[in-house]
């Protein structure tokens, strides 16, 4: 047995753990726990103390000094992506812009359907590639756990195939990839029974597959106008959770209805929200649900942003992910996306940082990552600057000089 090696690296000027932060509600910047010229002791693939790179020193086998200045936080955590996609949809945006709507564009030819048809005829490998490819982008600037749905399949096999797209491409990339079974995105064109139909051949086909293959723990409905309703959603919904899976409500992005079926359902997170109501936010504040914020929807739709400030006053759990996607979300910046919320709905920054860290993870139940503290694993980034304030401020333009996964530097 080989016997791993403390390996220290620092000193940071500034290490924000991100520890000791309450799930739900407001925070204040003095809340955030900053060690200044700190130091990281890992492992193998987790962290053994974070402290003053001095007091660290003694303990190390290995030291990676660091030279300048470096601000540290935990490895990023985005919980809503859509990353496994073929095709563009640079036709839909410029439709947008020329004043259509999401909606009159799925209508009209654009759509999920469009972004359906070109998956559906990828490969597995050539999906694999894609999602490989969007993974190290977004690793690159930081992010080391991404959640990626399926739901461009809309058949059990091709959903099968998106989902073992996902699975392949996490065991290339260097990000943690999560999977979310998301076959119930829309009913399919080509499927000529009723939408209640089409989510029983899910229930049927589908599921116990993706269960069985352990291929995800969590499955995801999208209620909405041209979606699903919310009565084929709750009897979806409770099948799934009969079959043992976490569900999630892609709720309330243009009308509202899916928040109070999240709540009702117990779904781990409602994502989108853009249509909430202060009823509904009352309603998620007083419930176990994670409200799940997508400004990149947002930016992508040139539509409002959903009443984050509003979510956290109220008592909810605040996570922001970046919803990348060929349709509504084309960009796939989540701190850019963060920082630019941030300022619109005046959110401290401990609650835009904590909304892409610690409280993401949570949103994806993963209790490993997302804080700096022994025993986590050793995720995480450095920004070179001096103070953490300049990461927000620079509105996604200080891109990470150096990105570690499971102790492993995978961005110099
Ligand atoms: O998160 N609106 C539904 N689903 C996705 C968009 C998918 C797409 O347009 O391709 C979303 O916005
Ligand atoms: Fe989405």
């Amino acid at each position: 047995m080989t016997v791993k090696k403390l390996t220290l690296t620092g000193p940071f000027r500034q290490l924000l753990t991100l520890d000791n932060l309450p799930l739900k509600g407001p925070l204040h910047d003095e809340q955030l726990e900053v060690i200044e010229n700190a130091g990281i002791l890992t492992k193998g693939d987790h962290i053994e103390a974070v402290g003053p790179f001095r007091e660290l020193q003694v303990l190390a086998g290995d030291v990676i000094s660091l030279e300048g200045d470096w601000v540290v936080l935990p490895g990023l955590t985005d919980a809503h992506t859509h990353i496994c996609w073929a095709g563009s949809r640079a036709r839909d945006y410029a439709l947008r812009l020329q004043g259509k709507s999401y909606l009159d564009i799925a209508q009209q030819g654009g759509g999920i359907w469009s972004t359906v048809t070109h998956t559906r005829n990828a490969g597995v490998e050539e999906l694999t590639a894609l999602t490989v490819n969007r993974a190290e982008r977004l690793l690159h600037l930081g992010t080391t756990t991404i959640e990626v749905k399926s739901g461009y399949g809309l058949t059990a096999e091709a959903e099968q195939k998106m989902l073992d797209a996902i699975h392949e491409a996490n065991g290339i990339t260097g990000a943690d990839l999560i999977p979310t079974c998301l076959a119930a995105h829309i009913k399919p064109r080509d499927f000529s029974g009723s939408a209640r139909e089409y989510l029983d051949s899910m229930l049927r086909e589908l599921l116990p597959s993706v269960k069985s293959r352990k291929l995800s723990n969590r499955v995801e409905i999208y209620v909405d106008e041209g979606a699903f309703d919310t009565a084929d959603a709750r009897h979806y919904l409770h099948a799934a959770k009969g079959l043992g899976f976490d569900v999630v409500v892609h709720a309330d992005q243009f009308t509202r209805g899916g928040v109070q079926l999240a709540v009702e359902a117990g779904a781990l997170s409602a994502d989108h929200l853009e249509a909430t109501t202060d009823q509904d936010i009352r309603l998620i504040a007083d419930s176990s649900v994670i409200a799940v914020v997508l400004p990149g929807a947002s930016m992508g739709l040139g539509v409002g942003f959903a009443p984050a400030r509003k979510l956290l006053d109220a008592g909810a759990s605040l996570t922001i992910a970046s919803d990348w996607n060929p349709g509504s979300a084309p960009m796939g910046n989540l701190i850019m996306q963060a920082a630019v919320l941030g300022i619109f709905e005046k959110l401290t920054m401990a609650e835009t940082l904590a909304a892409i860290t610690c409280r993401a993870a949570t949103a994806l139940r993963l209790s490993d990552r997302g804080i700096l503290r022994p025993g986590m694993l050793a995720d995480f980034v450095a920004f070179p600057c001096g103070d953490y304030r300049e990461i927000l401020y620079s509105q996604g333009g200080l891109l990470p000089g150096m990105v570690w996964k499971k102790g492993e530097r995978v961005k110099n």
